[in-house]
């Protein structure tokens, strides 16, 4: 084995340990929502592939990750660096004027409801454990 040989091998096996850290970074082992930000739920977590809605949404994450400005959307500008809950508080406050669960449910079921397509009835999304 020549040197060069025994680089790439090297390289390849430090490659493959760091891709799960990237991949976690991107969210794609994102299988199921926590509702971690509820004070008390009521249902089990939303069942959500995030890596497929990447690729039903073609990789457009601003369509969910959003950012707006003085109440207008920004189009194109995305915030996947932030939870839903870090601008949607559990109550309606005059900044933003929708609350949590209301902000999941119609970005959510709205999309797969116009689409025709994606769960729409409660239990479809909160599939029990
Ligand atoms: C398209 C998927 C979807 C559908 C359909 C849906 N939900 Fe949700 N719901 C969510 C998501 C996503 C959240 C926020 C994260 C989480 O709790 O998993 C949520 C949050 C909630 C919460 C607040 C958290 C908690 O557990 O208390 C309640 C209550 C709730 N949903 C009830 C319902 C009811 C009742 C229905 C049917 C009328 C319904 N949902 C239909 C996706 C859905
Ligand atoms: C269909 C909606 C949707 C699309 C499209 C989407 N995301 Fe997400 N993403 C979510 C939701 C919902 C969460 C959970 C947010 C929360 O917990 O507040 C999330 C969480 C994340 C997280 C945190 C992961 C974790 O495990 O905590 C990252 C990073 C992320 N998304 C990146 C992206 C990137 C990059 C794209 C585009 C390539 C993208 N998302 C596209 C809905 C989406
Ligand atoms: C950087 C702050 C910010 C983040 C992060 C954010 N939003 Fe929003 N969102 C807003 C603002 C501001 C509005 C406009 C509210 C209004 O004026 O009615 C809005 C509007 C919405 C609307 C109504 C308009 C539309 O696009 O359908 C939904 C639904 C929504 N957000 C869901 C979500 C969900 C789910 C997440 C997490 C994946 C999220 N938002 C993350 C700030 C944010
Ligand atoms: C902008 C559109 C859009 C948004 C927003 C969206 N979805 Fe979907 N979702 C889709 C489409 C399109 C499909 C179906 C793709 C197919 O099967 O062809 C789907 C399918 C699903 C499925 C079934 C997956 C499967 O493999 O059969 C689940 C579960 C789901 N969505 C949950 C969610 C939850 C929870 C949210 C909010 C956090 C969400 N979706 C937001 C477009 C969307």
């Amino acid at each position: 084995m020549t040197c060069k040989h025994r680089f790439i091998i090297v390289l390849s096996v430090v490659v493959a340990a760091l891709l799960p850290v990237f991949c976690s970074y991107a969210g794609q082992d994102l299988e199921r929502l926590d509702p971690w930000a509820f004070e008390s739920p009521k249902r089990p977590g939303a069942v959500f592939p995030h890596d497929d809605h990447m690729m039903f949404l073609d990789d457009d994450c601003s369509i969910c990750h959003h950012v707006y400005e003085n109440g207008e959307l920004v189009p194109g500008d995305s915030s996947e660096d932030l939870y839903c809950i870090d601008c949607h508080s559990l109550k309606p406050v005059p900044d933003n004027p929708m609350p949590l669960e209301a902000a999941y449910h119609n970005l959510c079921r709205d999309c797969h409801f116009d689409r025709g397509t994606g769960p729409v009835l409660c239990g479809e999304c909160h599939v029990k454990e």
